[in-house]
């Protein structure tokens, strides 16, 4: 294979507040998980999907997984763990491209995922889809003031997916778990080695759907982005 997806899907959603974990609530017609997977599908039919899932998981349903090839494996304490067990699993090749999408970022377009695609092939520290900061940005002392205001020039909100090359993120995500580093994305494991990925401009509409009012917001994105048709 040439690329594997892996979709970190172990969270319990605890600020979502549900009776089940927040990829299993509806957007329409279907799961918040099976649309992440259909968009993932359409941009990219033939990778192979690794699935992270709570071992206690009681809501998956394979019917979901539009992927012919895929397999899963069970989630982490943390994140960090699920995409580590994730690279553990998989007889991946360490020139494989291996890229890492949240399954609660159902608004991914297919015009983004080729554009990160590109980028990570491209650039050997991997890429990630990011977002320039508009708002202007403070540094609290510790009592809560306003002590400093950060230069939002260079400032970037990290967004999913990010991809690179099987070895790297190993090696990374390995480096990371031994070290106790505390990183909770993929590029800020690269970025404790030393290596700088690149950041990749994505639509402002990839949600990363956290609180309940988020449903109602990631409603309203999917049906102006297939009305555009964006996707
Ligand atoms: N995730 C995971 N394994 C974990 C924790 C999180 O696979 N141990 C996944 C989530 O399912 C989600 C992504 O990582 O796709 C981003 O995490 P987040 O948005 O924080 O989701 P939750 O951890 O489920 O939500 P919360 O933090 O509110 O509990
Ligand atoms: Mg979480």
């Amino acid at each position: 294979h040439s690329l594997w997806l892996i979709v970190p899907a172990a969270g319990q959603g605890k600020r979502m507040g549900a009776d089940k974990p927040k990829q299993y609530l509806p957007l329409g017609e279907k799961p918040i998980l099976a649309h992440t997977l259909s968009r993932l599908h359409r941009a990219f039919p033939t990778a192979h999907l690794v699935l992270c899932l709570d071992s206690d998981d009681r809501w998956f349903k394979p019917e979901w997984v539009p992927f012919p090839q895929w397999q899963r494996v069970a989630g982490g304490a943390e994140r960090m763990d699920s995409v580590l067990n994730a690279l553990h699993a998989i007889k991946a090749q360490d020139n494989d491209m291996v890229m890492v999408h949240d399954v609660a970022r159902p608004c991914i377009t297919s015009s983004d995922l080729l554009a990160l695609y590109d980028a990570a092939q491209q650039h050997p520290s991997g890429a990630l889809l990011a977002m320039p900061v508009a708002d202007t940005m403070k540094r609290a002392n510790a009592e809560q003031l306003s002590a400093v205001t950060e230069p939002r020039d260079r400032l970037w909100h990290a967004l999913t997916p990010q991809a690179f090359r099987y070895a790297l993120l190993r090696r990374a995500l390995e480096y990371a778990v031994a070290n106790h580093c505390v990183v909770t994305d993929e590029a800020s494991a690269v970025e404790a080695l030393g290596q700088a990925p690149k950041l990749v401009s994505g639509r402002r509409d990839n949600l990363k759907i956290t609180h309940p009012d988020d449903l109602a917001l990631a409603t309203a994105i999917m049906a102006s982005q297939v009305a555009q048709s964006s996707e």
